[in-house]
């Protein structure tokens, strides 16, 4: 065996979570799934592992996803394998799967972990998570708002203020009339142009628009695309429902932001699509989307001829989780790890004993650990009490011989003797829920 000391890095642009990461992402993972099951949603899930066709169906060839950023490879018995790099074709092909058992409007949720071959960079890695809501079967715009207010209550049920964040919103149709009337009626590439909008300096800009449309209306084109002035949408077609979603969303006390430029990047989407971005001060989005969604009216095409409408988002965790933290929304209960109780033996002999005392106790349904480390009583108490355990249990010979243990709080110092039973109900009514 070779002396090489192998690298403790983990692979490039994935994370591992350690168990304080882990603490936070459960409580992400938590709260995603509240707020969606909250709206009636349903969880589902599939493998990450799925055959490379899907991802290379007509439509999606121009596709950077597609093309540039997935993981594929051959596997053992030659067939084309991909890691999943969204999960909207993989619901869609279940969805489509089951069609005529399934009955319509369906509200489906899933946390799923997506690869995608990306330069990794701030709120960009390899491997993230993304908490995807999609409503199958519901054609009429009720499922754009009712969707789009679950993305909204996710926000707020992190305890964010509706001030800090901002729902652009915009329609395929809109832009795709926007450009017609500019001369152009390539949407596709021109949806992967204008979204590269705010990533790019004007000029930079401007040059690429010439691509999309003739070289006379690029300024005229670039204004629009900058309005978000609402009469721009009837000036385009007075029957577009996004004026009605932008509406309806209003009715439900959330506001929206029409973004012309707004393009996403999935060649799939057919209606209104829609992103969330963190404000600054003046109002302005800053970083990377922290969700993204949009109405999808013909996925199901690829496998069935009876196309069954969906509207969805995506959240990430890595965007959601800056935002978090850099706005101080993680409560501090999240990050505690450590069981209610440490019991505590003196010597490695009263280690079983010990063993057992926690397990009675763990029958009341607390959480107990036992710290059955060869260091002194002393350290082990200091090192219970640093991990933030709420109350401790030291077990020598007279606990065991007389059957009796003391329960000590740590916060308050407060002690009680008796029988483990007779604890528990002490242990209980002492642990605050902050
Ligand atoms: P997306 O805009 O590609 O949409 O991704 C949605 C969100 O996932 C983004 O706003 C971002 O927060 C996060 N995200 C995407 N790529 C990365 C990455 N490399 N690293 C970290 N976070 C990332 C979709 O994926 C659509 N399939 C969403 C959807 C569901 N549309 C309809 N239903």
């Amino acid at each position: 065996m070779s002396d090489k000391k192998l690298s403790t890095d983990s692979y490039k642009g994935v994370r591992d979570f350690y168990p304080a990461d882990m603490a936070v992402q459960k409580y992400i993972f938590e709260t995603w799934t509240k707020t969606a099951e909250s709206f009636g949603f349903e969880r589902y899930d599939a493998s990450i592992l799925e055959p490379a066709d899907l991802y290379k169906a007509k439509g999606a060839e121009n596709e950077e996803l597609v093309n540039e950023q997935t993981y594929t490879f051959t596997d053992r018995g030659g067939r084309e394998v991909t890691l999943r790099p969204e999960m909207t074709p993989t619901v869609a092909r279940m969805i489509a799967g089951k069609q005529r058992e399934l009955a319509l409007p369906l509200r489906w949720y899933s946390i799923p972990n997506l690869f995608r071959y990306e330069r990794p960079q701030k709120g960009r890695l390899r491997e993230h998570w993304q908490f995807n809501c999609d409503i199958f079967g519901g054609d009429e715009i009720t499922a754009d708002i009712e969707l789009i207010a679950l993305a909204y209550q996710t926000m707020i049920n992190f305890g964010v203020n509706p001030q800090k964040f901002i729902i652009k919103i915009n329609h395929r149709t809109f832009l795709r009339e926007l450009l017609r009337k500019n001369g152009s009626n390539d949407i596709i590439s021109a949806t992967r142009v204008i979204d590269r909008m705010d990533k790019l300096p004007v000029e930079e800009f401007k040059e690429l628009l010439k691509e999309v449309v003739p070289e006379n209306n690029v300024e005229k084109f670039y204004t629009e695309l900058n309005q978000a002035d609402k009469s721009l949408i009837d000036s385009v077609d007075t029957n577009l429902s996004l004026m009605r979603v932008i509406d309806g969303l209003r009715e439900l006390g959330i506001e929206t932001a029409f973004s012309p430029s707004l393009a996403r990047g999935f060649d799939y989407y057919t209606g209104t699509i829609f992103e969330v971005f963190e404000v600054d001060q003046g109002g302005n989005p800053t970083g990377r989307a922290m969700l993204g969604g949009g109405r999808y009216d013909n996925l199901t095409m690829m496998f069935s001829n009876e196309p069954v409408s969906g509207i969805g988002f995506g959240m990430g965790d890595v965007t959601l989780r800056d935002f978090l933290e850099e706005n101080n929304l993680i409560p501090e209960r999240v990050r505690s790890t450590t069981a209610t109780v440490t019991v505590i033996p003196e010597t490695i002999e009263q280690n079983l004993p010990a063993e057992k005392i926690a397990s009675e106790i763990r029958q009341a349904g607390i959480s107990v650990a036992t710290d059955i480390g060869s260091q002194k009583t002393d350290k082990k108490k200091a090192r219970a009490s640093d991990r933030g355990t709420k109350f401790i249990i030291v077990i020598g010979e007279t606990e065991i011989t007389s059957g009796i243990i003391t329960v000590k709080n740590l916060k308050t110092s407060e002690e009680k003797s008796g029988t483990p039973s007779e604890l528990t109900d002490f242990i209980k009514q002492n642990t605050s829920v902050n």
